[in-house]
């Protein structure tokens, strides 16, 4: 007998601007599952503290902020119009201040803090109580969901992640240079992966995924055969 897809709970973690997010949201969509983009909790953490003044350079007032934890409520809602899935921050949509570079360049740093990782997972475990959903982060195969029904560890070399982002960033009217990205991509490489709390590691039983040279329907097409391995297909 077939597993019920509609419960599945798919885990995907890797780095920095692999790709995550548009594999996350295509088995979401074409599976009618939930998608959370966990990285956009963080970048609302991040927004919300830069905006209180929190964070000078690449210092942040943890204490501070750790006080102030309870009034930072992050939810996603899907735009009726155009069917993305959207972040708000306190009742207002952050969906394009959280994608700029400087949240990019901060929310490594917000996303060490311990406080900040324990209020947000409760968060996520809250939203995936029911099943049914993409989640993905650099932890949630690990820590937030260790019993996920498929996890999924996504890399690809860091110029092809960086190339990737600054078209992103260029497309959107964004003022960047290359090498600024490509530096902060090997930044958060390195900041995710040697944080104490949670860093970005593949869980033993994750499949690993190097999408550096494939397209999107390549990749959804492998992910596709593994739920049928799986059995959920
Ligand atoms: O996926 P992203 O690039 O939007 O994530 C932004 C940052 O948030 C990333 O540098 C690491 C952090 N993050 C995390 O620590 N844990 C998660 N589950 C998701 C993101």
């Amino acid at each position: 007998m077939k597993k019920e897809l509609k419960k599945i709970i798919i885990a995907i973690d890797g780095h920095s601007s692999c790709g995550k997010s548009t594999v996350a949201k295509d088995i979401a969509q074409r599976f009618d599952l939930r998608y959370v983009d966990t990285g956009a909790m963080y970048r609302a953490v991040t927004l919300f503290a830069l905006r209180k003044g929190l964070i000078k350079g690449q210092t942040v007032d943890a204490d501070t902020l750790q006080s102030k934890m309870e009034e930072v409520e992050v939810l996603f809602k899907k735009n009726p119009v155009t069917g993305i899935v959207e972040t708000f921050l306190n009742g207002a949509n952050v969906e394009k201040e959280i994608r700029t570079l400087e949240i990019s360049s901060r929310v490594s740093v917000v996303s060490t803090f311990g406080f900040v990782r324990r209020r947000l997972v409760q968060l996520q475990q809250a939203m995936g109580r029911e099943g049914g959903l993409v989640m993905d982060g650099r932890d949630i195969g690990t820590v937030v969901f260790p019993n996920a029904d498929l996890k999924i560890f996504m890399t690809a070399a860091p110029e092809i992640r960086a190339k990737r982002r600054y078209d992103e960033m260029i497309e959107k009217g964004e003022q960047v240079d290359f090498n600024s990205v490509l530096e902060n991509v090997k930044q958060r490489d390195f900041i995710d992966s040697t944080r104490a709390e949670s860093p970005l590691i593949q869980a033993p039983d994750a499949w690993l995924l190097d999408n550096g040279h494939l397209d999107r329907s390549q990749q959804l097409f492998l992910v596709v055969e593994k739920l049928k391995e799986l059995g959920w297909l």
